[in-house]
């Protein structure tokens, strides 16, 4: 079995946005740090980093934040911008606010549009990030357009060929399959992701999106009931099948 990696507790804690190391050292002078319930005074310490920590320790009386290589999903509500950095409300935002300063930091996977909501995946595991979002996956992610135009019936077609290129790009789309839900509703899948891909593609058959909402990412979709601006951490199941 592979050997735990362990860190000093002030470095941990620090790393996972509860303060500077010297504050963890006075959070623990004054018991707020625990380990099987019992007072952990010396932040120098090392510790075994496993699996159950977060279960055994507390902090400040509340159980330990997940370790790094959390996976969330974010049922994304509509005027929320995936950035680290541009004013306005970010998804960040809504994510515990020390969940901000953690090293790694926690990223959001592929970005969805301002006014686009549904499936978002956040993580802070760079490799498994790059697995999702590498071309060469090809990890299928469909979204609901509501349109401004009814479509013609020659868009499922255009979209499937794989010769669909978009406006000011030099590298045709790969193969896009469209699904019609009613003259004006429609369900689009595809592989890539390109700048606003889904408004440019409608936008590149004469039509224009005026609602756009992914609905599943890989093998997962937003959990039924689910609300807008809800979230929770991801099983290894789950991750699993975001490749299925
Ligand atoms: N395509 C878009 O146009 N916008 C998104 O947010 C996602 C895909």
């Amino acid at each position: 079995m592979a050997k735990a990696a362990t860190s000093r507790v002030d470095k941990l804690l620090s790393s996972m946005g509860y303060g500077s190391r010297n504050e963890m050292a006075r959070l623990a002078k004054a018991g707020g740090i625990t380990l099987d319930g019992v007072a952990l005074e010396d932040v120098s310490a090392r510790l075994a980093v496993t699996e159950d920590l977060p279960g055994r320790m507390r902090i400040d009386g509340e159980a330990l934040d997940p370790l790094a290589g959390m996976v969330i999903l974010l049922n994304k509500p509509l005027g929320m911008t995936c950035s680290h950095k541009e004013a306005g409300p970010l998804v960040y935002d809504i994510l515990p606010a020390r969940w901000r300063r953690r090293d790694p930091a926690i990223s959001t996977i592929g970005r969805l549009d301002k006014q686009t909501s549904g499936l978002l995946l956040l993580t802070d595991d760079g490799g498994l990030l790059h697995r999702i979002i590498s071309p060469k996956r090809h990890v299928p992610k469909t979204y609901r357009a509501r349109l401004a135009r009814a479509l013609t019936g020659r868009e499922g077609e255009m979209f499937a060929s794989g010769r669909l290129m978009l406006e000011g790009e030099e590298k045709p789309l790969a193969p896009a399959v469209l699904e019609v839900v009613s003259e004006t509703e429609a369900l689009l899948t595809v592989t890539e992701g390109r700048y606003h891909q889904v408004r440019r593609m409608f936008a590149a058959v004469g039509n224009h999106v005026e609602a756009l909402h992914r609905e599943r990412l890989g093998g997962l979709t937003v959990p039924e009931g689910m609300a807008p601006g809800a979230w929770r951490l991801l099983t290894a199941d789950e991750i699993a099948a975001i490749f299925d």
